[in-house]
């Protein structure tokens, strides 16, 4: 093993090689809300799962190396807090504000069409409603609240981000329970265009919070509390 280090936390080594998130999520390791784990605790390498993801990992941060030239690696935990700040709002929060009311009429739209055939789809349409409206109100909390103490400097804020990290693993709970009724994304055969471009941005809303919560619990609110 090259690169993976396994006394380190998977949030860490996220940290370190961001290339390793797309890896985490298709083997289904948690590296946001279970991020405190070391990757030893997390990657079972005695089973064969364990030894391809090793595998997978080491060639995708190889693959990154390989094609860094005379450039370092840029990394989010790089970032001063007011810039990686910057980066949530800019990358993260502009993209659910922008997707979760799309993906809300969609869902609408196909729970009409195919609610009859598929009843799973209520309990998705449901949960994603609930899952909408928490992270609306979460998004304004940092932002309002939050992010300008941080940018102040402001450490008494504990009580605030541990408020907000139980936000983030109601969320992540969520997102799972959103992925097993969809069974992982699986369109059923009688699928349509609008019931495909719904699962598809179902999918990058599960991966992009991964992303996100990973960027505010192991990077940003560490700094902090
Ligand atoms: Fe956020
Ligand atoms: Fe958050």
């Amino acid at each position: 093993m090259k690169y993976l280090d396994l006394n380190q936390t998977i949030g860490d080594s996220v940290a370190r090689y961001p290339e390793l998130a797309r890896v985490y999520m298709k083997y289904g390791v948690d590296f946001c809300c279970g991020g405190d784990r070391s990757v030893g605790q997390a990657i079972n390498n005695d089973t064969d799962e364990g030894i391809s993801l090793i595998d997978e990992a080491e060639k995708a941060i190889e693959f990154s190396d390989s094609h860094l030239i005379g450039e370092t690696r840029s990394k989010i935990s790089d970032l001063s807090s007011a810039l990686l700040i910057e980066h949530i709002k800019r990358v993260h929060h502009a993209y659910l504000k922008e997707e979760l009311p799309l993906l809300s009429s969609l869902l609408f739209k196909i729970l009409n069409v195919h609610g009859i055939n598929h009843p799973e789809l209520f309990d998705i349409h449901r949960l994603f409603s609930r899952l909408k409206a928490d992270l609306e109100s979460h998004l304004v909390k940092e932002e309002v609240l939050l992010f300008p103490a941080l940018i102040e400097d402001n450490h008494d804020i504990c009580h605030l981000i541990d408020e907000l990290e139980k936000e983030h693993d109601a969320a992540g709970e969520a997102l799972h329970q959103l992925t097993a009724l969809t069974d992982h994304f699986r369109l059923p055969a009688d699928a349509c265009k609008t019931y495909q471009l719904t699962y598809d941005k179902l999918e990058l809303l599960v991966s992009d919070m991964y992303l996100h919560v990973h960027a505010e619990n192991s990077i940003l609110f560490k700094r902090f509390c």
